[in-house]
């Protein structure tokens, strides 16, 4: 069951998904968490939050949905980077809560399904998601299987493009291939909550609510979680009915 939040823009999105998150900031929750821009704007509020109130990470525990393959953690692209400087290196969370999968190592289909057993064991209470412009969650481009695991990936083109902006707009810069949770990962997650802004959302969010459920569209599965919170700002809503 989706359950469709319209706000006007990016900020009252923003501060929409932190009011969802805030109920899950509580000693011993597992909170699954995502990168690209959209996410920016709340984590910006969780460290506000965790300032001004003191509200605390010390007994959560994270799991990112992904990572780029062949990255080493020190790039600045690298999502093990971008989650220290957007996040964890501005609350209380201990290192060792985190988790970030691993684009790195001998083999990583076995890190892979490493991952899915630590997450097993400590199973996700809210899963943080974007949507890719052709319908992907984390990195889940279409044609995955809904029940996937975590694995290694081919970026779709699109997607390489949409990423170019993070390496110098040189799309011999951006990696191809990721690790990645796999559909059946997210869908295991108590909740959901989506965050998506921006007209070149808007095609993806049409198909994911209103399409068929088809893994043409890797997001339309969503439709069968008990639990989905969906934000969307008026440009990313412009194709609803
Ligand atoms: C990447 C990430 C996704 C994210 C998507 C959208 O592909 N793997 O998790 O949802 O980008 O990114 P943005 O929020 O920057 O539009």
């Amino acid at each position: 069951m989706i359950n469709l939040i319209k706000v006007k823009d990016y900020e009252e999105a923003s501060d929409k998904a932190f009011e969802v998150m805030k109920k899950f900031i509580e000693p011993g929750k597992v909170l699954g968490l995502a990168t690209g821009s959209t996410p920016l704007g709340l984590y910006q509020r969780m460290v506000k939050d965790h300032k001004e109130n003191g509200t605390s990470y010390k007994q959560i525990k994270s799991f990112n949905l992904d990572e780029y393959v062949g990255l080493p953690i020190t790039h600045p692209e690298s999502y093990y980077a971008f989650m220290h400087r957007n996040l964890f290196d501005h609350i209380d969370i201990p290192e060792e809560n985190t988790h970030v999968p691993s684009g790195l190592g001998e083999d990583l289909e076995a890190q892979a399904r490493h991952y899915d057993e630590m997450i097993a064991e400590s199973p996700v209470d809210v899963q943080l998601l974007g949507i890719g412009s052709d319908g992907h969650i984390a990195f889940n481009e279409p044609g995955t299987a809904f029940d996937s695991g975590t694995h290694v990936t081919d970026l779709a083109e699109s997607t390489i493009k949409d990423n170019c902006r993070f390496f110098d707009n040189d799309i011999t810069k951006v990696p191809t291939q990721a690790v990645t949770q796999g559909i059946g990962t997210i869908m295991k997650a108590k909740s959901i909550l989506l965050i998506a802004t921006g007209a070149n959302k808007a095609q993806a969010v049409k198909d994911m609510i209103e399409g068929p459920i088809d893994e043409k569209c890797p997001a339309s599965i969503l439709q069968k979680h008990p639990d989905v919170t969906v934000i969307v700002d008026e440009a990313a809503a412009s194709l609803l009915k």
